[in-house]
């Protein structure tokens, strides 16, 4: 059985008292709710994370994650944040290779690559983002950009390693602009992805790792969306600053 997983990722938004009143919402809405086996993640700003780890540790199923994480281990990087300082903050997972880092940060998937192998040597599961833009929808290219991010970024590391983390397959032309890949578009990619990872490592690691869709994933689509053969959960940006909204998302399993 694969994991279901619905993931928020806050971006650059809330103030501290604004992200720990979304916290108490998100919590207070979880224990109304009858016990659910999704796991649920939060991605805060790197600054709120130790207060909200501190928050929600030891609630069941409800985990931490960085949005970034630097490739090196240490030194000299000014405004940096190191793998390892996520883990002593309480973090479990980092989101790595955002399209926003790979647009506006210039991140290669060479690059990804390595913050891949530093997030995973210090215990960090990665969630690794995916996905074609529009022009490169538009001329037929997605597969081979799918493709080429995976082979560049994930597939140098080991069956043990690659298990263990979480691809999300967000098209850019899908986030923040409120046009959802429809549910026929998200499930051609995913199976296409989990074809390429049974390729590389074979049927019993592609079938069970968790693939999320990510891109307009709102409380009204997630139902359709999460009801793909190959559709794990959720990558949710905007309606995950909603409490109401995040708790429909991962009710969207029920
Ligand atoms: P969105 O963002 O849900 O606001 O489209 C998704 C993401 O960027 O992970």
């Amino acid at each position: 059985m694969r994991k279901k997983i619905v993931a928020g990722n806050w971006k650059m938004n809330n103030t501290i008292n604004e992200g720990l009143l979304l916290v108490d919402e998100i919590l207070k809405g979880l224990s109304e709710n009858q016990e659910s086996d999704v796991l649920k993640i939060i991605a805060p700003s790197f600054i709120h994370l130790n207060s909200i780890s501190n928050k929600i540790s030891g609630i069941k199923n409800l985990e931490l994650a960085a949005q970034d994480c630097h490739q090196a281990e240490l030194g000299a990087y000014t405004g940096e944040v190191s793998a390892k300082m996520l883990v002593s903050t309480g973090c479990k997972y980092v989101i790595i290779g955002h399209s926003e880092r790979r647009q506006y940060f210039l991140e290669s998937n060479e690059l990804l690559a390595k913050k891949v192998d530093t997030a995973m040597a210090n215990g960090l599961i990665p969630i690794f983002c995916i996905g074609e833009n529009l022009s490169q929808r538009n001329i037929n290219q997605h597969f081979d950009v799918i493709k080429e991010q995976l082979q560049k970024s994930l597939f140098h590391l080991s069956a043990n390693d690659f298990s263990k983390l979480i691809v999300a397959y967000e098209p850019v032309w899908a986030i923040g602009t409120g046009n959802t890949a429809s549910s026929e578009q998200v499930q051609e990619i995913h199976s296409f992805i989990r074809l390429e990872v049974e390729k590389k490592y074979g049927v019993e690691i592609s079938s069970r790792f968790s693939i999320l869709y990510g891109g307009s994933c709102n409380a009204q689509n997630a139902k359709e969306l999460f009801a793909c053969a190959d559709v794990d959960g959720g990558l949710i940006g905007g309606a995950s600053l909603k409490a109401v909204d995040f708790i429909k998302i991962i009710n969207s399993f029920l």
